[in-house]
């Protein structure tokens, strides 16, 4: 169902005593009514701390990661059932940063989000062009690309279960915000995208969410884009009282 989401990627960042200083700094300042729902992702050693300090709040946790397998002999690896059962509900699958540095394919990528769907925990499911795909005007082809390799194979109804996040990799961690206006352009495209392979209604009741470089400073006019319904937020997550913030930005 299509909702305003604000959702926190620590990525490799917070021992279990920072991840206490953040969460309470979260918990502490969190407004009494809620405009988004609220998702933090800490690394796999904070997920079942965060789970068990967050579970008389509204946020709720997400992997950062899942693998495409059931169980077995996968070392250093983690489970959908895994993470179920330390109260993860969402996992983010295809982070730009997995495609690039460990080579996670579309191939494998649907795999993952075939496991987490599998499992009920919601795929918080990654794309974005790298900057020279900007530069040369191909960045509606990469991200149409993307989303028919890896999602299109789902029934409408698994389909509107994802929620999707747009993280032009060019953006990401380097302060370089795409526009709103470029925001509102790839997103529509997107939905446009999922409204030709399934159906309007099916395009309407997804959450498209934006990444890179999302502050308190430029949030508001991002997350006023009609086609953006809230966003993935990575070096913002990790400061409480800016992250507060962004998810007041509606
Ligand atoms: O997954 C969100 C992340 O890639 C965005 O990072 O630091 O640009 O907000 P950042």
């Amino acid at each position: 169902m299509r909702k305003n989401i604000v959702a926190g990627n620590w990525k490799m960042n917070c021992d279990l005593s920072e991840t206490k200083v953040l969460l309470e700094g979260l918990t502490q300042s969190l407004p009494a009514s809620l405009k988004a729902d609220v998702i933090v992702s800490p690394p796999y050693t904070s997920l079942y701390y965060a789970f068990e300090n967050l579970k008389d709040t509204p946020i709720m946790v997400a992997s950062q990661n899942i693998n495409e397998n059931d169980k077995g002999a996968f070392t250093g690896e983690i489970s959908a059932k895994m993470l179920k059962s330390v109260g993860v509900n969402y996992a983010i699958v295809g982070h730009s940063e997995r495609r690039e540095i460990y080579k996670e394919t579309d191939a494998l990528l649907k795999t993952k989000l075939d496991q987490a769907l599998q499992n009920e925990i919601c795929p918080i499911f990654c794309i974005g062009e790298k900057l020279e795909a900007r530069e040369e005007g191909k960045h509606f082809e990469v991200v149409k690309h993307q989303l028919e390799k890896a999602t299109f194979h789902l029934t409408a109804e698994d389909f509107k279960k994802l929620v999707i996040a747009y993280e032009p990799v060019w953006a990401i961690g380097t302060g370089k915000t795409a526009s709103p206006e470029q925001a509102q352009e790839i997103h529509q495209y997107i939905r446009d995208l999922i409204a030709n392979k399934y159906n309007q209604s099916v395009a309407d009741e997804v959450s498209i969410l934006y990444g890179g470089s999302v502050k308190p400073a430029n949030a508001k006019e991002i997350f006023g884009q009609a086609d953006v319904d809230g966003g993935l937020i990575g070096g913002a997550s990790l400061k409480a009282t800016d992250f507060l913030a962004i998810v007041d930005a509606f």
